[in-house]
């Protein structure tokens, strides 16, 4: 698990998160899949399937998020934020875009529906702006641990250097949504939600997501440890906001 105290994003403003989501979209990710190896049926039926799920979910429009945003800005005047969140959703969909590219290498499909991601999409929906961020935290938690065993599941040059990108996108993240959740109030109460909802999602993700967790050399107890930790991390954060 990474140190997210010991990283500069730490004691960014908002001004400072705005030029960070705008450089990076000035640096963009070209995976070379000029190396790939063929995978075995085996491979093929344990990557996948959970690769198409993490395509549909980094692809969202995020239309209900930016709403609550809308509503959030007008409340308190942080315009800077509501940029601030168009870049972000944009650096996600650039997510679902390398996915999309390592699919297409093996000429599979994209998913139509994903039961982990409407059910992310559905929990979103319940808790205005600090319900829509925390439930984001919590899928990007579990998606820190899930690329990190994926990069380390097969010899790919590409699904590695995809993995690597996305965890460097993500630990930022996680930061920001503290951040965020610190400034909307983050108090005893939300911290009994935040643990509740985490451990229900380590629960129902272990399933769909263990063929991978596995090979990449987490077991259930580290896989929930490390996403504990991270929302532990984050949690702090949000308490030193508040
Ligand atoms: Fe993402
Ligand atoms: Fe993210």
């Amino acid at each position: 698990m990474y140190c997210l105290y010991d990283r500069e994003e730490i004691s960014y403003t908002q001004e400072d998160w705005l030029k960070h989501f705008e450089d990076n979209d000035d640096n963009r990710l070209q995976p070379d899949f000029s190396n790939e190896p063929d995978l075995s049926e085996a491979q093929a039926l344990m990557l996948f399937p959970t690769i198409q799920a993490f395509q549909m979910g980094e692809r969202s429009d995020g239309v209900h998020l930016m709403k609550e945003v809308r509503k959030y800005a007008n409340r308190t005047g942080d315009e800077t934020y509501v940029e601030c969140m168009k870049w972000f959703i944009r650096e996600e969909n650039w997510h679902s875009v390398y996915l999309k590219q390592y699919l297409d290498c093996y000429q599979v499909p994209d998913m139509e529906v994903s039961v982990l991601d409407q059910c992310f999409r559905e929990l979103r929906r319940f808790g205005r702006l600090k319900g829509e961020v925390l439930v984001l935290a919590t899928a990007e938690i579990v998606a820190l641990s899930y690329y990190r065993a994926l990069a380390a599941c097969v010899e790919s040059p590409a699904l590695k250097q995809i993995c690597r990108q996305m965890l460097l996108d993500e630990l930022p993240h996680i930061i920001f949504q503290g951040q965020t959740l610190g400034r909307l109030g983050f108090g005893r109460c939300e911290e009994l939600i935040a643990v509740g909802l985490m451990e229900s999602v380590i629960a129902a993700t272990w399933i769909p997501l263990r063929k991978v967790l596995l090979a990449g050399g987490y077991n259930l107890t580290s896989y929930a440890k490390e996403c504990l930790g991270y929302l532990k991390q984050m949690m702090a954060i949000a308490q030193a906001k508040s």
